[in-house]
């Protein structure tokens, strides 16, 4: 007498059980588990979460699954598996042949996963992620917050990354507070979660073109969300889980200590070649400043980030604050 949210807890469990499990089997430990070893994953990291392997083949779930009594029907409002097109009767897995990693809840049951290809096949997505469903709202939950939720008040600071990797390998380095916005642009939900542990988050995108743009909408989000918002911006073409395995976790820890800008600064920085010697540019730069303040909701943190962003820039505060006029007076 189970309902039927309750079923999908029991089957999503079910299914992160196989797939831990399959890493200790023949094929999982030759490509899931080396893989892992390759990327510097330990067996606690694996453990801590939920790392599987998902085997290759149609349907090692679903057998599975059904011979422990677990129905199509819940396996396929679970995500786990799909029907084939034009034939609903022919049933198979969503994940094979690939890595996973487990989306807990806040509570730690397994909602979710996400699930890499192991080779470089450009035929295929990097990702496949559970799809949307009863327990599973893709806009409420950040990867690793059940992980990630202790530190984040302890710290009183909350970094967030793009990638799955990016959150275990941040553990690996010693760093707790960290989720992923898995690659998204955020949402409402999401703000208002970190907001249940702290105030404070620090952005830690890619270092390539789209990260920083990410970055750019993250932290304008943030803001609104009126939230203190800090940056990091990594070497070209690194993220976290690449320059942490690339430097160490001490050189890792002290580059985040030492390059965590105020997104002003952050904005600045990203600008201020191109905008030293080209007067649009310049105007542009001013012009994105302000349209980041006046997404600060508390006037008084705003006034505080108008003196500093006129010092940075090297205007008058007034001016800032005719431009930062318009855009809050068009509101209104
Ligand atoms: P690695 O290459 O394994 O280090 O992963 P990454 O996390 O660095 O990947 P990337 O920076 O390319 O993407 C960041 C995040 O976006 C990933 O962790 C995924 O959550 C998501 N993502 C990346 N590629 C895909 C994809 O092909 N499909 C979907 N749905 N999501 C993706
Ligand atoms: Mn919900
Ligand atoms: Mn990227
Ligand atoms: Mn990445
Ligand atoms: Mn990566």
């Amino acid at each position: 007498a189970f309902n039927e949210r309750e079923s999908l807890y029991i089957a999503l469990g079910f299914a992160k059980d196989f797939f831990v499990a399959n890493l200790q089997k023949e094929e999982g430990k030759a490509i899931g588990f080396s893989y892992f070893k390759e990327r510097g994953f330990s067996q606690a990291i694996i453990d801590k979460f939920d790392l599987g392997y998902a085997m290759d083949g149609w349907d090692h779930l679903l057998k599975a699954a059904k011979k422990s009594g677990h129905s199509e029907e819940i396996l396929l409002k679970a995500g786990l598996i799909l029907q084939k097109e034009g034939e609903p009767e022919r049933l198979y897995d969503r994940f094979r042949g690939r890595v996973t990693f487990t989306i807990h809840n806040l509570g730690g049951k397994p909602i979710g996963f996400g699930a890499r290809i192991l080779t470089q096949d450009k035929k295929q997505p990097k990702y496949i992620n559970s799809p949307e469903t009863e327990v599973y709202h893709k806009s409420d939950v950040l990867y690793g917050m059940f992980q990630a939720k202790k530190s984040i008040r302890e710290k009183d600071n909350c970094y967030l990354v793009e990638g799955y990797t990016d959150v275990v390998s941040m553990h690996l380095s010693g760093i707790e507070n960290v989720v992923a916005s898995s690659g998204t642009s955020l949402t409402e939900n999401q703000i208002k979660l970190i907001k249940r542990f702290t105030d404070n988050v620090t952005v830690l995108f890619d270092g390539d073109a789209a990260g920083i743009k990410a970055s750019l909408r993250g932290i304008d989000m943030l803001l609104e969300g009126g939230l203190n918002v800090k940056a990091v911006v990594f070497p070209e073409g690194n993220d976290p889980d690449s320059y942490s395995r690339k430097v160490g976790s001490n050189a890792f820890q002290e580059y985040l200590a030492k390059f965590s800008k105020d997104f002003i600064a952050f904005k600045i920085s990203l600008y201020a070649e191109e905008a030293s010697n080209d007067p649009i540019k310049r105007a542009d730069l001013i012009k994105q400043v302000v349209q980041s303040l006046s997404k600060i909701p508390d006037p008084i943190i705003r006034s505080v980030y108008i003196r500093q962003s006129a010092n940075l820039l090297e205007i008058e505060e007034e001016i800032i604050q005719i431009e930062l006029n318009k855009i809050l007076l068009k509101v209104q």
